[in-house]
């Protein structure tokens, strides 16, 4: 493929704002935006017309998985992504998708396989696997002696003072039928993914699990380290089960990894705390290391890796920091070296099931710390 990938866009919100249109003006050697979609059609024509070139517009994801003029696919809606990415997929589309891929780990499996069966693209959005400071990680993690203490703590402000400097368009002409539909879509989901877990859970399953903690899932497993199967304790605070819906709680798990290490994941809503912050703290047997992951929507945010060592007698101490090029934008040009070269995929489908799996174990630990045994679709 000479010329650049035609992509169709889906879902034209906050994450396409902030974050993808601009880096993709600095990728146009590599795409060609021909087609955007968004439920809101004066978003969708307004978006074509700033673009360059001749570009399609329409409000039903399906008109862009017919689009002759579109060879991939970015979808950036709200929601359970599988039904989506399976029609893309079938329309002979590559597909890059932002997590979470989907909500049950059956529809993880059935996407992997459609992608395999397609011989199309399909990568899931998990930026943070694509940090330019995961390679250093994951060599740090490996020289840090016998692994004891995987501890990770993510601070979350409220979402809006995040991206108070993109000027979001956000028109209120988008078909709300259909929001409400997808929104109740995705949580039949949950039930299939928790069976007889109630409504608190199943909402705490969507977000903040879904929405953030997956995000630790592949990171951890970008650095090499394996999921646990389950939680020996786990706790959600302020939260009740029979808490009517509302802002999420903080969350706290720890889980045996298998390896001689303990993981303890910290997950605190902080509404008004100034700052998104994220950090994995390991602590070896030969050294330890941190490492700061930065936010979603402030490009000069960058990781930052401390390191810790002592070997043969010499304790070393040094910080590494990623350069310019962000997660987000190593994912898009890791996505084209896919579709056009046949790279291997990093977050694959398989990846985000093994997420689900792992979130719904740590719900599963949440219900028994409140007294009540919930099933899961992964260990069923
Ligand atoms: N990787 C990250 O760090 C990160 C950060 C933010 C959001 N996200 C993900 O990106 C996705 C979108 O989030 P956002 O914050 O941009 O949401 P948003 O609400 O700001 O924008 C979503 C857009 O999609 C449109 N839309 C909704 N349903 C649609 C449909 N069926 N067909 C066509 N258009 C539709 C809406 O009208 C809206 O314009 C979510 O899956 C979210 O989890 C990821």
């Amino acid at each position: 493929m000479d010329q650049p990938i035609r992509l169709g866009v889906v879902g034209l919100g906050l994450i396409w704002q902030a974050v993808h249109l601009p880096n993709l003006r600095g990728l146009r050697d590599r795409y060609s935006v021909t087609h955007v979609c968004d439920l809101s059609p004066s978003l969708a024509a307004a978006t074509a017309d700033e673009l360059p070139g001749t570009v399609a517009r329409s409000t039903d994801w399906l008109a862009v998985c017919d689009d002759p003029d579109v060879d991939a696919i970015m979808f950036l809606t709200p929601g359970d992504h599988a039904p989506q990415v399976l029609g893309a997929l079938r329309a002979g589309k590559h597909v890059l998708v932002e997590k979470p891929l989907c909500v049950t780990v059956r529809e993880a499996r059935d996407l992997e396989r459609a992608a395999a069966a397609s011989g199309r693209v399909l990568q899931v959005s998990y930026m943070k696997m694509y940090d330019p400071i995961i390679d250093q990680a994951r060599e740090a993690v490996a020289s840090i002696g016998a692994r004891r203490i995987v501890r990770v703590t993510v601070l979350h402000p409220a979402d809006a003072p995040q991206f108070e400097h993109v000027n979001l368009r956000r028109p209120d002409d988008a078909d709300q039928a259909t929001v409400d539909a997808d929104s109740a879509y995705a949580f039949g989901r949950t039930g299939e993914a928790l069976p007889g877990a109630p409504p608190a859970l199943r909402r705490l399953y969507w977000n903040p699990l879904l929405g953030s903690v997956s995000h630790e899932m592949s990171l951890l497993r970008a650095l090499g380290i394996a999921l646990p199967t389950r939680f020996e304790a786990a706790r959600a605070w302020p939260f009740r089960l029979d808490a009517p819906a509302g802002e999420p709680p903080c969350l706290h798990g720890s889980a045996d990894l298998g390896d001689g290490s303990t993981l303890e994941l910290s997950w605190a809503w902080l509404p008004d705390y100034p700052e998104y912050t994220e950090e994995i703290a390991i602590f070896g047997t030969q050294g330890r290391l941190r490492l700061e992951m930065p936010g979603p929507y402030l490009p000069a945010h960058r990781a930052v890796l401390h390191l810790e060592r002592a070997t043969g007698g010499i304790r070393s101490s040094t910080t590494y920091r990623a350069g310019h090029a962000t997660g987000f934008v190593r994912e898009v040009e890791a996505f084209a070296d896919s579709v056009i070269d046949g790279a291997p995929v990093l977050s694959t489908a398989a990846g985000a099931a093994a997420d689900l799996a792992c979130l719904q174990q740590l719900v599963a630990a949440i219900a028994a710390g409140n007294g009540i045994t919930i099933g899961t679709e992964a260990a069923a």
